[in-house]
C-alpha cells in the first residue's frame, strides 16, 4: 500500500524523523485556518499518490493565510497525472539551503535492502541516476546488521553530503531506517531531505510503501487505507476474505490456488485473441476449501462487475475434491438465484472428477457449461464473452 505524503509524515513523527509541522484538509477555508494556526508562511501541497507534484503546480508557497486560501482553491480539483486532488497538506514553509535525496528500498534482484543517497535532491532521482550516476550512491544494507549511526553516516558520505551536516544527516537517516523496519515498509523515500541555513536536516517530502503481508503486525495501518480509491468490488471481496484483483476484461475467472489462477489468466487472454480480443476480468483465488458459501461470495463479486460477460471456473480438485466443488457451485447458484445471469464455463479435474462432473450434469443448470480441458474451457468462455 502506497501512502500519501501526510500519512508518511505521521509515521515519520512516530519515529522522531524531523519534518515540518502541518495538517491535512479537504477545504480551502480550512487551509486558511491551518495557515493562521501555524502563524508563518506555509506550503500548500496537493496530496496525490504520484511524484512531480511541484512541477505540476501542486505545491505552492503562501506568505499569508489569504494566499494559502487562494492556492488551496486552485490546487483542489487539479488533475496531476490522472490523480484528482481531494486533499491538501498545509505545512510550515522551511528555509532551504540545500536539497538532498535519501531512500531505503527492497532490492529484489540482489535479494537485499538498498540505501540510495544523493546530494542532488529535489529533482527527479531518475534524472540524477541517468545524467550523474556518480552522484547517486547505492549502498546495499544487510538485513541483520541494519543501519546504525555509523552506517547512516557512511551512506550520507557516499552520497556526497557536505561534511558539516554528516552528523545531523546520520541521525535522520538512521531514524528513517527505523521507519522502514519498524513499519514493515518496502520503500521509504525522502526527496527532498533538506539542509536549513542553520544546518538542521528536515524531511520535507515523504513516500512510503507498506508491505501489506505484514498488516497483521500493524493494526494501526488500517487507518491508512484510502476507502475512496478502493474499488468497491475489491472491498467486497476483502470482506469475504477472498483474494481478488479487478482487471480490465470481460471474462470472469475463478480458480483454486494462486498458480492455477495466474495460468488461467494467461490461457484466457490467449484464447481471447481468437474472440475479438476479450481479456480476463479479474484474478480470484478461492483457495483450498471451496465451500458453497465461498463459491457464492466469489461468484457474487464477479457477477457484480458490469464488464463481465462470461465466467470461467477452473478448479483442480486436490484436498477439496471435485464433487465438493461441484456441490458448491450448484448451491452457490441456488443462493444467488436471479443474480446469477451470465454463462458459467466450468472445468473440473483432479480428485473425484467423475462424481463432480456428474453432479453438475445432473443439476442441469441453464447457465452452466462443462469443459473437458482448461484450453477448451478458456476458449468457450472467451467465445461467450464476445457474443
Ligand atoms: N515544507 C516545505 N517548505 C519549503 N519548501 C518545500 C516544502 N515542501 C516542499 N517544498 C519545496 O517544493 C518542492 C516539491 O515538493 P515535494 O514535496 O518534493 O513534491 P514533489 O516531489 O511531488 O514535487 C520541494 O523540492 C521543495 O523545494
Ligand atoms: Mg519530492
Amino acid at each position: 500500500m502506497d501512502l500519501f505524503e501526510y500519512q508518511a509524515k505521521e509515521l515519520f513523527a512516530k519515529h522522531d524523523v524531523p519534518t515540518s509541522a502541518g495538517r491535512v484538509t479537504e477545504s480551502a477555508d480550512d487551509a486558511k485556518a491551518i495557515a493562521e494556526e501555524i502563524g508563518k508562511p506555509v506550503m500548500v501541497k496537493a496530496q496525490v499518490k504520484t511524484g512531480g507534484r511541484g512541477k505540476a503546480g501542486g505545491v505552492k508557497y503562501a506568505a499569508t493565510a489569504d494566499d494559502a486560501h487562494t492556492h488551496a482553491g486552485n490546487i483542489l480539483g487539479l488533475d496531476i497525472k490522472g490523480h484528482v486532488v481531494k486533499k491538501l497538506l498545509v505545512a510550515e514553509a522551511s528555509d532551504i539551503a540545500e536539497e538532498y535525496y535519501i531512500s531505503f528500498l527492497l532490492d529484489r534482484s540482489n535479494r537485499t535492502y538498498l540505501a540510495m543517497c544523493s546530494v542532488e535532491g529535489g529533482m527527479e532521482i531518475e534524472e540524477v541516476a541517468a545524467t550523474k550516476p556518480d552522484r547517486l550512491a547505492k549502498v546495499p544494507v544487510d538485513a541483520i546488521n541494519g543501519v546504525d549511526i555509523a552506517t547512516a553516516r557512511s551512506i550520507a558520505e557516499q552520497g556526497h553530503l557536505p561534511a558539516e551536516v554528516l552528523d545531523a544527516a546520520a541521525i535522520t537517516i538512521a531514524k528513517l531506517w527505523e521507519v522502514f523496519v519498524g513499519e514493515d515498509a518496502t520503500l521509504v523515500e525522502v526527496n527532498p531531505l533538506v539542509r536549513t541555513p542553520d544546518d538542521q536536516i528536515l524531511a520535507l517530502d515523504g513516500k512510503i510503501t507498506l508491505d501489506e503481508n505484514a498488516d497483521f503486525r500493524h493494526p494501526d495501518h488500517e487507518q491508512f487505507v484510502d476507502q475512496d480509491a478502493t474499488d468497491p468490488l475489491e472491498l467486497k471481496a476483502k470482506q469475504h476474505d477472498l483474494n481478488y484483483v479487478k482487471l480490465d476484461g470481460q471474462v470472469g475467472v475463478i480458480g483454486n490456488g494462486a498458480g492455477l489462477v495466474m495460468s488461467t489468466l494467461d490461457v484466457v487472454a490467449y484464447a481471447g485473441e481468437n474472440h475479438g480480443g476479450v481479456k480476463p476480468a479479474n484474478f480470484l483465488d478461492i483457495g483450498g476449501g471451496a465451500s458453497a458459501e465461498v463459491m457464492a461470495a466469489g461468484l457474487d463479486v464477479i457477477l457484480g462487475d458490469s464488464q463481465v460477460k462470461s465466467v470461467f471456473v477452473n478448479v483442480f480438485g486436490g484436498i477439496t475434491s471435485c464433487d465438493a466443488v461441484a456441490t458448491g457451485i450448484v448451491k452457490a447458484l441456488e443462493i444467488l438465484g436471479d443474480e446469477a445471469n451470465k454463462p458459467l464455463v466450468v472445468r473440473l479435474d483432479g480428485n473425484n472428477v467423475e462424481e463432480g462432473r456428474r453432479i453438475l450434469a445432473e443439476a442441469n443448470h441453464p447457465l452452466v457449461i462443462q469443459a473437458e480441458t482448461m484450453d477448451s474451457g478458456a476458449d468457450k468462455a472467451a467465445e461467450l464473452a464476445n457474443k
